[in-house]
């Protein structure tokens, strides 16, 4: 087995576990372009119990650019757990005797932890409900590192629906590793969960909440964008109240330090203005490809 068995929560890393990963996609940069055979023979086996296109297809991009194979139901409706009521651990029992490593995104926060205590291989968390995304805090950290240079000194401003978006949960973990100033910005009922900021402020970080976007936006060397989650409120009432609250328009990109980048893990709904993406403040897209890499890093650390 590799350096790393599980991934299911950014809070189970070291400062040297993140530094690892983050040196080795470095490395996978060449891999990816020319292929390699590294994982030759090993399969992995994707459990989307959520959409997903983005993280899955980076994944099997992943896995095929290392030499592996990939394996997966097209849709959770075809699947045993989605069309007979199979439970999440009979699932798992099933599918980790057909692959060497199992991805999982499911509707429920614990249920990454749960599989993982089901399975004798490896489990990945690709998204556990409106809890955690690991991978993509690392290819957020990874992103910034390339983009900026380092991580440590930033003012970096987390902004949108800071309650039920999961990857701001798992990149503001992240960060409490490094030495960086944050802004939390949301609209008070989509506020970042205190036991994070408590988090952020025991890691000994500057930590400053603010309810609106031109509050965040102005020192900020990243601006990292989030949906608001509209499959995640319990009355759709509460969400038509916040939707459309937190729009980065083209005119605010006059209120930016002239190198701010603008990360977002998307899918986008309207919160950036597309007039944005042609702009060099926008990373976005970038930040899409740095997922390849930085998916490979971990599939190897496990796998070899
Ligand atoms: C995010 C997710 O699924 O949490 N997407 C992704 O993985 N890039 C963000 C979102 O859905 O808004």
């Amino acid at each position: 087995m590799g350096v790393l068995h599980n991934l299911i929560s950014i809070q189970d890393l070291t400062r040297e576990d993140i530094d690892m990963i983050l040196d080795r996609a470095t490395e996978m940069e060449e891999v990816a372009a020319l292929r390699s055979k590294i994982l030759d023979g090993k399969i992995m086996a994707c459990l989307f119990f959520e959409p997903s296109t983005r993280t899955r297809l980076s994944f099997e991009s992943a896995m095929l650019r290392l030499g592996g194979s990939v394996l997966g139901f097209a849709d959770v409706g075809v699947s045993s757990a989605g069309g007979k009521g199979e439970t999440l651990a009979d699932t798992i029992r099933t599918v980790e005797r057909y692959a060497d490593v199992i991805v999982i995104r499911h509707p429920l926060d614990g249920s990454a932890r749960v599989a993982a205590e089901f399975a004798n291989c490896p489990v990945i968390n690709a998204g556990s409900g409106a809890e955690e995304h690991p991978t993509q805090a690392l290819l957020d950290l990874y992103s910034i590192r390339k983009m900026k240079g380092s991580i440590d000194g930033l003012h970096i401003a987390l902004c949108g629906d800071l309650k039920y978006g999961r990857t701001v949960h798992s990149l503001a973990m992240a960060l409490t590793e490094y030495n960086v100033e944050i802004t939390l910005a949301a609209p008070e009922q989509l506020a970042m969960k205190p036991s994070i900021i408590a988090e952020l402020k025991r890691a000994g970080l500057s930590v400053r909440v603010v309810n609106d976007l031109d509050g965040a936006i102005r020192q900020a060397d990243v601006i990292y964008m989030t949906r608001i989650q509209r499959e995640r409120f319990p009355d759709i009432r509460e969400y038509d109240a916040v939707k459309g609250r937190f729009r980065l328009k083209y005119e605010d990109l006059e209120l930016l330090k002239e190198n701010a980048i603008i990360l977002h893990p998307l899918p986008r709904v309207d919160e950036l203005d597309p007039r944005i993406d042609t702009t060099p403040h926008a990373k976005y897209f970038d930040q899409v490809e740095a997922g390849v890499v930085t998916r490979m890093a971990i599939l190897d650390l496990i796998l070899s």
